[in-house]
C-alpha cells in the first residue's frame, strides 16, 4: 500500500477517498474495492484497459519501453543464457535453481511425460481432421478424471505435483493430437531426451526406422518456449484464473486457458500470420494488404502487429527475428519466401503513418510461426507450440492465486443496458 490517495467526487457533492497500492515498477494502482460501498457506483473498463485483476510477484511487462521480466530476470538474459526448463522452475518457485535443484525438477518432469492408455485412447473419437487445439484441450480437461489423487487445492504437494503433471505431459498431448491428425502410430516419450528433443522425437520418430533428431530445431524451439512462458494478465492466464477462483480443478481451469489461447486475437495469431503471409502471396501484393488493414470498412487486420501491452516493440519479436535468420542459415532454408515477405511486410507496415500514429508493432506471433514451418510444423499446431510454452506460466498464477491468503471468487459487475422491468405476457396477446 502506498501513503496516496485518489479522491473521486460524485455530481451531488459526496466524494471517496481510495488508496493506491505501490508495485515494486510500474505505475501505482488504485484500490477501488470500496468504491460501491462509499458512493453505490461500480467502474466501467471493457477489455480490462486500465483495471488491474490481482497482485503478482511472477511477471513485469513495461509496455512503452518493451521490457519483459520473468521474476525479476529480463527475458532478453534468460533466453540468452538460461533454458526452458530452468525458466519453468524459475517461475514456479521465484528463484533461479540450484544444480541439485535442478537435476531433481527435471527428473520430475521427465518421469511425467507418460499418459494413462485411457487417455491416449480418447483420440480415437476425434475426427481426423479435429483442430489440434480442440483435441489438446479436450484432452487436457479430461485430465481432471484421471487425477483424484492430486487435486486437493489446498496441499502444496498436491499443487506441484498438478504443475509438473501439465509441463511434462501437455507436449505428449500435443504430438498425440498431431500423429492421430496423420494418422500415424503414437510415440512414447523417452525420458532420456531433453524436453524440446522429446518433443521433436514424438512429433516426427516412426516407430519404422530412427529419427536423428537435429540439436538446431531443438535449441530454436526451446527459446520459443522461454520467450512464451508467460506474460503476466493476458487472455488465456486471467481465464485460467477466473475459472480457478472458484476453486475448479486445476485441470480444468487449464483447458480454459488453452481454449481462450486459440482465439486469432491471442494465441491463434501464429497460424493466422502464415495464413495471411500466403495469401497474401507475393511482395507486390503487400500495398494492397496494409490498404486493407488500414480499412475501417474492412475486418482485415494485420495478424501479428500490435499488443494491448506494447506500444513501442515486443522485446519477444526482436530475439525471434534474430532466431529465425540462424534457424533458417542452419536449416539450409535462407531464402525462405515466407521470411522474405514477412520482413518486407514488416518494413512497409512499420513505415506507415497508420501503423506508427498507432503505435502497432510486430509482436512475438509475427515470426514464430516461421521458425515452426522451417522445422516442419504444420501450421494448425502452431497455437498448439504455443500452449506447451505458456502452460507453465498459467500453472504459476493458478499457484499464486490458490495460495492467497483470503482469496475470493472472480466476479465482475457490469452495467446492464437491457429492459426494465416488464410484465409476462401469455403466448397468445404477444
Ligand atoms: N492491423 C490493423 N489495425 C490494427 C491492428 C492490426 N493488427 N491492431 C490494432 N489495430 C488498430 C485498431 O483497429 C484500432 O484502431 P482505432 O483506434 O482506429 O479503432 C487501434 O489499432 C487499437 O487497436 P485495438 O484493437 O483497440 O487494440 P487492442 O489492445 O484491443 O488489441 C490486439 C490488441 C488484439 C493484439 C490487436 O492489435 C490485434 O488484433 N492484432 C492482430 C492479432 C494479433 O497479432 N494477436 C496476437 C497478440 S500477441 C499474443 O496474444 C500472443
Amino acid at each position: 500500500m502506498s501513503d496516496k490517495t485518489y479522491t473521486l467526487t460524485a455530481p451531488d457533492g459526496r466524494s471517496a477517498e481510495l488508496p493506491a497500492m505501490s508495485g515494486t515498477v510500474g505505475p501505482d494502482v488504485v484500490n477501488i474495492g470500496s468504491l460501491y460501498k462509499q458512493l453505490g457506483i461500480f467502474t466501467y473498463d471493457p477489455g480490462f484497459v486500465s483495471t488491474g485483476s490481482c497482485e503478482s510477484e511472477i511477471t513485469f511487462i513495461d509496455g512503452n519501453e518493451g521490457v519483459l521480466m520473468y521474476r525479476g530476470y529480463p527475458v532478453e538474459q534468460l533466453a540468452e543464457h538460461s533454458h526452458f526448463v530452468e525458466v519453468c522452475y524459475l517461475l514456479l518457485n521465484g528463484v533461479l535453481p540450484t544444480a541439485d535443484e535442478l537435476d531433481q525438477f527435471t527428473d520430475s518432469i521427465r518421469r511425467h511425460t507418460m499418459l494413462n492408455e485411457s487417455l491416449l485412447r480418447f483420440y480415437n473419437g476425434f475426427h481426423h481432421d479435429a483442430h489440434p487445439m480442440a483435441m489438446v484441450s479436450g484432452v487436457v480437461g479430461s485430465m481432471s478424471a484421471f487425477y483424484h489423487d492430486s487435486t486437493d487445492i489446498t496441499n502444496p504437494k498436491h499443487r506441484e505435483i498438478f504443475a509438473h503433471r501439465i509441463i511434462a505431459k501437455l507436449p505428449t498431448i500435443a504430438a498425440a493430437a498431431y500423429k492421430h491428425s496423420i494418422g500415424q502410430p503414437f510415440i512414447y516419450p523417452r525420458n532420456d531426451l531433453d524436453y524440446c528433443s522429446n518433443i521433436l522425437n514424438m512429433f516426427f520418430g516412426v516407430p519404422a526406422e530412427p529419427y536423428q533428431i537435429d540439436p538446431i530445431a531443438a535449441e530454436a524451439l526451446d527459446l520459443l518456449f522461454i520467450l512464451h512462458a508467460d506474460h503476466e494478465q493476458n487472455c488465456s492466464t486471467s481465464t485460467v484464473r477466473m475459472a480457478a477462483s472458484s476453486s475448479a480443478n486445476p485441470y480444468s481451469a487449464i483447458a480454459a486457458g488453452i481454449s481462450a489461447l486459440w482465439g486469432p486475437a491471442h494465441g491463434g495469431a501464429n497460424e493466422a500470420v502464415l495464413e495471411m503471409l500466403e495469401e497474401i502471396g507475393d511482395r507486390k501484393n503487400i500495398e494492397k494488404y496494409v490498404a486493407k488493414a488500414k480499412d475501417k470498412n474492412d475486418p482485415f487486420r494485420l495478424m501479428g502487429f500490435g499488443h494491448r501491452v506494447y506500444k513501442n516493440f515486443d522485446p519477444r519479436a526482436t530475439i525471434i527475428r534474430e532466431m529465425c535468420h540462424k534457424v533458417l542459415k542452419n536449416l539450409g532454408q535462407t531464402d525462405s519466401p515466407l521470411f522474405e515477405l514477412a520482413l518486407e511486410l514488416e518494413q512497409v507496415a512499420l513505415k506507415d503513418e497508420y501503423f506508427i500514429e498507432k503505435n502497432l508493432y510486430p509482436n512475438v506471433d509475427f515470426y514464430s510461426g516461421i521458425i515452426y514451418r522451417a522445422l516442419g510444423i504444420p501450421t494448425s499446431m502452431f497455437t498448439v507450440m504455443f500452449a506447451i510454452g505458456r502452460a507453465v506460466g498459467w500453472v504459476a498464477h493458478w499457484d499464486e492465486m490458490i495460495s492467497e491468503p483470503g482469496r475470493r471468487i472472480s466476479r465482475p459487475r457490469q452495467l446492464y443496458t437491457g429492459s426494465d422491468k416488464r410484465d409476462y405476457a401469455p403466448i397468445e396477446k404477444r
